[in-house]
C-alpha cells in the first residue's frame, strides 16, 4: 500500500507502511500539514532551488532523516547543516528499506542560495512495492519522457504544469501521454503569479485514453 499526499506546490509525501518519504519539502506554506507526527525517515530533493529545498533542513534535523540528492547539493547540505545526506548522481537505483529511488536527467538549471553550481536537476522515479511514481521535479518537456516509458514505466506520474520556469499545462498533456501513465497529478502551478494554470483545462486535455487526472488538495488526505 502506497499512500501519495500533495503537500504544497512540489512537495510530496509518500507513506508506506511505517515510513514516510517527502519529496521537495517546501511544506510550511500548509499550515494544515504538521510534519512533526509523522515517521519521516528520508527526504528526496530534485534540486536545490528554494521552493523544493524548502524546510528539508529543518525536518531533517528534528527526525533525523536522510536527504537524498544530487552530489553538489548533498555535499553542501551535508558541510553548509551538518545534516546527513546521501550524495548520488543520475541514472542508478538507490535502495532503501521502504523501496528504491532513481534520478534522471530534469531539463533545468540548479543553483545554491548563493548562486553557486549545485549539479544537475534532477527528476525523481520511484519504486516502492510493485508502484512507479515519476516525480518531474522542473522541467521542460522533452523526448526522455519515452525513453522513461520504455526504461521504466510508471504508472503515476507528478508533472508541473505553471509553465513559466517549467512545463505548461499543453506540455504536461504530451509528457503524460509519451510517459504512458495512467494517473497524472499536476503541481507547481499558482504558488506564484508567473505560474497559474488552468486547471481544468489541464484535467480535460490529459484525459485521453486511459488517462485520468487526480488533482490532489493540498488541504485534504488525498
Ligand atoms: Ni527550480
Ligand atoms: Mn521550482
Amino acid at each position: 500500500m502506497v499512500d501519495l499526499k500533495y503537500i504544497h506546490h512540489s512537495a510530496f509525501m509518500i507513506k508506506h507502511e511505517d515510513k514516510s518519504i517527502l519529496i521537495d519539502p517546501w511544506v510550511d506554506k500548509n499550515e494544515n500539514f504538521n510534519w512533526h507526527d509523522e515517521p519521516i525517515t528520508d527526504i528526496l530533493l530534485t534540486h536545490c532551488h528554494g521552493d523544493h529545498l524548502g524546510n528539508a533542513v529543518e525536518i531533517a534535523k528534528e527526525k533525523d532523516a536522510q536527504i537524498t540528492a544530487i552530489f553538489e547539493t548533498a555535499q553542501y547540505l551535508s558541510k553548509e547543516f551538518n545534516v546527513n545526506t546521501r550524495p548520488v548522481g543520475l541514472g542508478a537505483w538507490i535502495n532503501y528499506p521502504w523501496g528504491r529511488a532513481l534520478f534522471y536527467p530534469a531539463f533545468h538549471s540548479n543553483s545554491l542560495p548563493d548562486g553557486s553550481y549545485a549539479g544537475v536537476a534532477a527528476s525523481i522515479i520511484l519504486d516502492i512495492d510493485g508502484v512507479r511514481i515519476f516525480h518531474a521535479g522542473d522541467t521542460c518537456l522533452t523526448g526522455e519522457m519515452k525513453i522513461i516509458k520504455e526504461l521504466y514505466a510508471p504508472q503515476i506520474a507528478l508533472l508541473p504544469i505553471g509553465g513559466n520556469y517549467t512545463m505548461d499545462v499543453e506540455h504536461a498533456v504530451v509528457a503524460a501521454r509519451w510517459l504512458g501513465v495512467k494517473t497524472v497529478v499536476p503541481m507547481h502551478y499558482g504558488t506564484f503569479p508567473e505560474i497559474e494554470a488552468d486547471l481544468e483545462r489541464f484535467a480535460k486535455l490529459v484525459a485521453i485514453g486511459n488517462t485520468n487526472c487526480q488533482i490532489l488538495d493540498p488541504n485534504t488526505d488525498a
